[in-house]
């Protein structure tokens, strides 16, 4: 775990950073994000002691790493920067191997190692490990630079912009080859990025900057739904969540308080209570628990010819139904495969939350189209 406490950078009279305070969990990717100057960069090269607070202190596991070993503790991290850093003048496999070398680690232990890292990043290994940097393209130069970064197992790993020089095909490959290594390797990753898409995409927590502050650090969702300002809602953009449709979960679109009725209500007072709340259809509920116990919509009750027996004997004991976590696109999948346009949402013990109705749905979708809340009121 990575935990700044209270750091600020001071440069002559200029405050670049004022009282940083955040913790990274172990094993997680946070990205820092925000405008050019903000002091990403300043705060990421103090997890390395590249740079130094002014005030306050960097943790690492609970240790104030000013009191470790400047090389050991670099040892223990890998870093990748823009420019690659690769070493011009050696192949592909000696800079993957130079650290791991240098620490006279087994020969047979880092071979194997980089053929692993290689395939990991994309690269094939009896192609590229004997050529030149030059003789390669940015986006392969990337990728060795972050093959190189995972070569000794570091505990954790610092990216600069790491993509931001390479083209947007290229980025979003090596940013899937990222999600895949993190996926298998559970390191603790801190990212530095200006590309709000890219943040989304590839963090457990976003940590947004602005004027050496941080305005928000919460996870990509979250960021996309509350932002907690103005700037940061600005900065993500009006529209963004519709790049990740992912994070509009069930209970974002549901109705929350949808009509009921008990088991034993007469199909005559159903009725009634359909016309009273302009409904088409009643969720028949266990009276103390809430749990749904069937549906029943108005063209089954007209079908009756006894309008006095209870709606228990004719409601749809077997229904769909979505958990509060659904997503959109599994929720409009539903819908489409189904032909159904009442979704109830229900808890694991069949509790019913809320009701997704098809005028829920285009509500929800039509808000991609709109510029503002004002303007679809
Ligand atoms: N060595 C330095 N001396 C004076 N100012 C610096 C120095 N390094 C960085 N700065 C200033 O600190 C601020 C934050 O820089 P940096 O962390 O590199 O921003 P970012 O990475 O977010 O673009 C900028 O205004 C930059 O000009
Ligand atoms: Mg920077």
């Amino acid at each position: 775990m990575i935990k700044f406490e209270n750091v600020s950078k001071n440069y002559k009279d200029k405050c670049v950073l004022k009282n940083i305070n955040l913790e990274i969990e172990k094993g997680h990717l946070v990205t820092f994000i925000g405008e050019s100057g903000c002091g990403k960069t300043t705060t990421l090269k103090m997890i390395n002691r590249l740079i130094k607070p002014s005030l306050g202190k960097v943790f690492i596991n609970g240790e104030n790493i000013e009191t470790k070993d400047v090389i050991e503790l670099r040892r223990r991290m890998g870093y990748v920067i823009q420019q690659t850093g690769l070493f011009p003048h050696m192949t592909v496999k000696d800079n993957i191997e130079i650290i791991p070398k240098a620490e006279k680690r087994n020969p047979e232990t880092i071979r194997k190692r980089t053929y692993e890292l290689m395939e990991m990043v994309g690269l094939k290994p009896d192609e590229y490990l004997h050529r030149y940097p030059t003789e390669l393209s940015g986006g392969q130069q990337q990728r060795v630079g972050v093959a190189r970064a995972f070569a000794t197992d570091p505990e954790i790993i610092l990216m600069d912009e790491p993509f931001s020089a390479l083209d947007p095909i290229t980025r979003v490959g090596l940013q899937d080859e990222l999600i895949n290594l993190q996926s298998q390797l559970k390191k603790t990753i801190v990212f530095v990025t200006h590309d709000m898409d890219e943040a989304i995409k590839i963090a457990d927590m976003i940590c947004i900057m602005q004027h050496g502050e941080i305005l928000q650090y919460d996870t990509p969702e979250n960021i996309l739904k509350n932002p907690c300002n103005d700037f940061v809602s600005e900065f993500v953009g009006k529209n963004r969540i519709w790049t990740s449709p992912e994070y509009i979960k069930a209970e974002d679109v549901m109705i929350s308080s949808p009509v009921t009725c008990q088991k034993n209500m007469s199909l005559l007072r159903c009725i009634e209570k359909m016309r009273s709340y302009k409904v088409d259809s009643l969720m028949v509920i266990e009276n103390t628990t809430n749990r749904l116990l069937g549906i029943v919509n108005a063209r089954q009750i007209q079908l009756q010819s006894d309008h006095s027996q209870e709606v228990g004997n004719i409601m749809s004991a077997d229904f769909l139904s979505v958990s509060p976590e659904n997503n959109i696109i599994e929720i409009l999948k539903i819908v489409e495969e189904n032909q159904v346009t009442n979704i109830p949402v229900l808890d694991n013990n069949n509790t019913l939350l809320g009701l997704i109705t098809k005028s829920s749905l285009v509500t929800t979708l039509s808000q991609q189209y709109l510029e503002t809340e004002e303007e679809y009121s």
